[in-house]
């Protein structure tokens, strides 16, 4: 997050504000054609319950209904096939990420599942989305937002493009309060990961950085508020899996 001294975190690193993108850049870059293997490894399978449980959440019209989905940082398009499978024949998705290395992962997916008809993939920053105003009936940003550099300046274009009614959802990596949990679920990810993404990426630095990451995201109650500061109204959210990963969500009223 943003500090009066203009640096912020890069996982337990200080670096200059300016800095962060670029050093998140490289991460994706390394790990995207293994990244989709290594949801399923580190996760034992379990980001796949949680993204359902966010399609459900999202409840994307099943009649032909017309619905705008953008997916931000939506990386090789999970969320977005998800919801196109769930959804209408008039449902429209379009992936925003910054990198395009991950963006030509998800846009192979969408072809190999007949897909890339329903879904599109764009270049861009959360923080300044190349959309117009009230453009879509939806976002979601799942597992991306703790990477963005500026928080506050992407939850306020996320409601930019939002038109009034409609939702905003966010998965993301929580913070462990289950007692036994909280050290099993440490050792785990301080241990476990970096060794499996050295095995399977070879890249063992940028899961490190993944894993830090999510401890310096702020707690679900601090989030939320700063969801609520960019606008959005009836903001909550629901932890899953003894808060290792919570649900928040808000509407553009
Ligand atoms: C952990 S991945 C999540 C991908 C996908 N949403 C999923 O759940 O599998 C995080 C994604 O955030 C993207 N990202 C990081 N900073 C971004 C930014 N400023 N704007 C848009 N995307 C960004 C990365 O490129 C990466 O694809």
């Amino acid at each position: 997050m943003e500090r009066p001294d203009g640096h912020t975190h890069f996982g337990y690193r200080d670096v200059p504000l300016g800095d962060k993108q670029a050093l998140v850049n490289d991460v994706f870059h390394s790990v995207a054609r293994r990244y989709d293997l290594m949801n399923d490894l580190m996760s034992g399978g379990l980001h796949r319950v949680w993204k359902d449980v966010m399609i459900t959440a999202l409840n994307p019209p099943r009649d032909n209904a017309p619905f705008a989905l953008l997916d931000v940082a939506g990386g090789t398009g999970d969320i977005s096939f998800r919801a196109a499978k769930a959804a209408g024949p008039n449902f429209q998705a379009t992936v925003c990420d910054i990198n395009t290395d991950m963006l030509a992962v998800g846009r192979e997916r969408a072809q190999a599942q007949h897909l890339d008809d329903r879904v599109r993939f764009i270049e861009g920053n959360a923080e300044a989305l190349p959309f117009g105003d009230g453009e879509f009936d939806a976002y979601t940003i799942a597992f991306g937002i703790r990477n963005v550099p500026r928080i506050p300046l992407a939850l306020k274009d996320a409601y930019r493009v939002l038109r009034p009614g409609s939702r905003f959802l966010c998965l993301e990596f929580s913070s462990v309060t289950m007692p036994g949990l909280d050290k099993l679920y440490d050792m785990f990810s301080f241990n476990v990961i970096p060794r499996i993404g050295q095995a399977v990426t070879g890249d063992a630095e940028s899961y490190r950085y993944l894993v830090e990451s999510i401890r310096r995201f702020p707690k679900p109650d601090a989030f939320a508020g700063m969801i609520r500061d960019a606008g959005f109204s009836r903001v909550k959210y629901d932890i899953m899996s003894g808060g290792i990963v919570a649900l928040h969500s808000g509407w553009r009223l």
